[in-house]
């Protein structure tokens, strides 16, 4: 820690390093942003509590001699006991009380069970009574693995199927992924995740082999959802029936490319930072009718579900399927113009260049044109669409950096061998949004060898000193270092390549502009053999693509 003020005050005052980063700060006058779900600690903590010793009460029922009908109701749904016990399954018995009588024995107040979502106050006298009997219960967790909910099934057809926890201080709908405490670990290694809709098709899945596996929880995909997997992977797999796979995919796909804040677009369509390189691609697996991840790999075993996730397509290809279908189904050249048009436009919007660089590919089989000249059409509709860039200098200064970045800043900082690798690939005005940690970034490279508290005194703004000090106090279970390093490694080559392509496609558009056939030929043809690299677009061979140049020469000319 050598002589700098971290190390003086760690020795002098025998603080803990974080108590340390703590203390300066304080004195500094910076303010350190409160840890990650911030608020009112005391009654979370209370609450994290509560739910704990539910969670090992109902567990203790489920496993106990009360449970024999939940456990024979698991067996005839074929789950099974480990992987329950790794899920920390409960069995809430019948009964009115019997989850209050525990926790009086743990002097548990009604309130905070009330608080907890746990009891349901009584209308027309005073007390409460357990919200979930007779019920299967799947906890939910939190990254942490801390329970935060339940959700709990009926055995038979009594309404509704899931009675679910309402929202409390610690669970937000739409903001966690069931499983996703086990399933992290596997989402990272295996760089990607899978999204069911339901528990018993995430256990169902983990109980094949497929850790990767996480369940949105009854609601449609969320943002916050998204960005939690997109931390992790690159890829996310969808799964619909077939029945209802057209519809729902392309619905999907064109709320994902709605512009907006409401709407889901950043998380494949932001282009700037390393949201564009870490960007989540969505594909959908196909299941035969009727069919749910869990019944299909009861019927089918893993390899199928395996083939289906292989063969998964892109979200975005069922909007762009939609896009060339002729809404009269007219066929002949208006309508093939039409087609083109609305798919230009379509993949103009779709903001991850690779992406719509196989979509364009695609497009182009169906419409019989050259991938190239549809991806510079789509490439050209994209400048015209592309808004002014927000300015940077007076934006919300408070702002907190996306977790992406941030979770590439804490393992720059906490990792030396991640600085050797990283940030020779990272351009700070490309990969980060953030302007304090652009600032961090920059004065790690200045001294790559530097403990990152020493950086402290390197950095300009109170702003970038305070997400600093967030980072270096952050404590964390990492992953494996080794896989973090390689996940951002991947993703900052991505960066590269498409800064790479952008170059290309800019320099296709000036050399249009300056009108000179030579050189619009010149550059069609360095895009074509750097797009062979970069995408593998090779829509037409480079015999059609010289044929194409020498067609739009001649068009030029007349
Ligand atoms: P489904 O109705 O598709 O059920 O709900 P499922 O998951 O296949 O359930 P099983 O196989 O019959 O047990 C999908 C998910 O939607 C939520 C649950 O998270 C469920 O797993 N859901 C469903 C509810 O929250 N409440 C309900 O009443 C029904
Ligand atoms: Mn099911």
């Amino acid at each position: 820690m050598g002589g700098d003020a971290f190390g003086f005050v760690m020795r002098q005052d025998r603080l803990s390093f974080p108590e340390a980063v703590r203390q300066l700060a304080r004195s500094a006058g910076i303010a350190l942003p409160e840890a990650r779900g911030g608020g009112d600690g005391g009654q979370r903590e209370e609450l994290l509590r509560v739910m704990a010793l539910a969670a090992r009460f109902y567990a203790d029922q489920l496993w106990g001699p009360a449970g024999a009908r939940a456990r024979d109701y698991l067996e005839t749904r074929g789950v099974d006991a480990e992987v329950a016990r790794r899920f920390g399954l409960g069995y809430a018995p019948e009964g009115w009380e019997t989850l209050r009588g525990f926790m009086r024995t743990e002097d548990v107040a009604e309130e905070a069970l009330v608080a907890a979502g746990l009891a349901v106050p009584r209308e027309h006298r005073s007390g409460a009574y357990d919200r979930f009997r007779g019920r299967l219960l799947f906890t939910i967790r939190d990254l942490q693995g801390r329970p935060v909910a339940f959700g709990g099934r009926a055995f038979g057809d009594e309404q509704p199927k899931y009675l679910n926890s309402p929202e409390t201080p610690l669970y937000t709908k739409g903001n966690l992924l069931y499983g996703a405490d086990l399933a992290r670990e596997a989402i990272q290694a295996k760089n990607r995740a899978l999204l069911v809709e339901g528990y018993v098709d995430c256990l169902m899945a983990h109980q094949h082999g497929f850790g990767e596996t996480v369940a949105a929880l009854g609601t449609a995909f969320t943002p916050a959802q998204l960005g939690l997997l997109r931390r992790y992977c690159d890829a996310a797999v969808l799964f619909f029936d077939a029945d209802a796979a057209g519809q729902k995919a392309a619905e999907r796909a064109e709320e994902l490319l709605e512009p907006g804040d409401g709407g889901l677009a950043w998380a494949v369509n932001r282009t700037g930072t390393l949201g564009s390189s870490g960007v989540l691609r969505l594909r959908v697996a196909l299941l035969p009718a009727g069919h749910d991840p869990d019944t299909f790999l009861r019927a089918e075993g893993a390899a199928a579900f395996e083939e289906r996730i292989t063969a998964a397509r892109s979200l975005l290809a069922f909007a762009l399927e939609r896009a060339i279908a002729d809404p009269d189904g007219a066929t002949g050249p208006r309508a093939r113009a039409g087609a083109f048009a609305r798919a230009a436009l379509m993949l103009a919007k779709v903001g991850d260049a690779e992406e719509a660089a196989a979509l364009s590919r695609e497009a182009a089989v169906k419409l019989g044109v050259d991938a190239t000249q549809l991806w510079i059409e789509a490439q050209r509709l994209q400048s015209s669409l592309r808004r002014p860039p927000a300015p940077t200098g007076g934006a919300r200064p408070t702002s907190t950096p996306p977790s992406v970045e941030r979770d590439l800043a804490h393992l720059l900082l906490h990792a030396a061998e991640a600085r050797a690798v990283l940030l020779p690939l990272l351009v700070e005005a490309e990969d980060l949004g953030h302007p304090a940690l652009r600032a961090i970034v920059a004065a790690l490279r200045a001294r790559p060898d530097a403990p990152a508290e020493s950086l402290m005194t390197d950095l300009e703004t109170e702003e970038a000193r305070g997400v600093l000090a967030a980072l270096l106090v952050e404590e964390r279970q990492d992953l494996d270092v080794r896989v973090s390093i390689e996940q951002f490694r991947r993703r900052l080559e991505r960066g590269v390549r498409l800064r790479r392509a952008r170059g290309l496609s800019q320099g296709i558009a000036a050399a249009q502009a300056a009108g000179t056939d030579a050189s619009v030929a010149e550059a069609l043809r360095v895009l074509h053999e750097e797009s062979a690299v970069l995408y593998g677009i090779t829509g037409g061979t480079a015999q059609s693509l010289e044929h194409r140049t020498g067609e739009s020469t001649r068009s030029g000319d007349a």
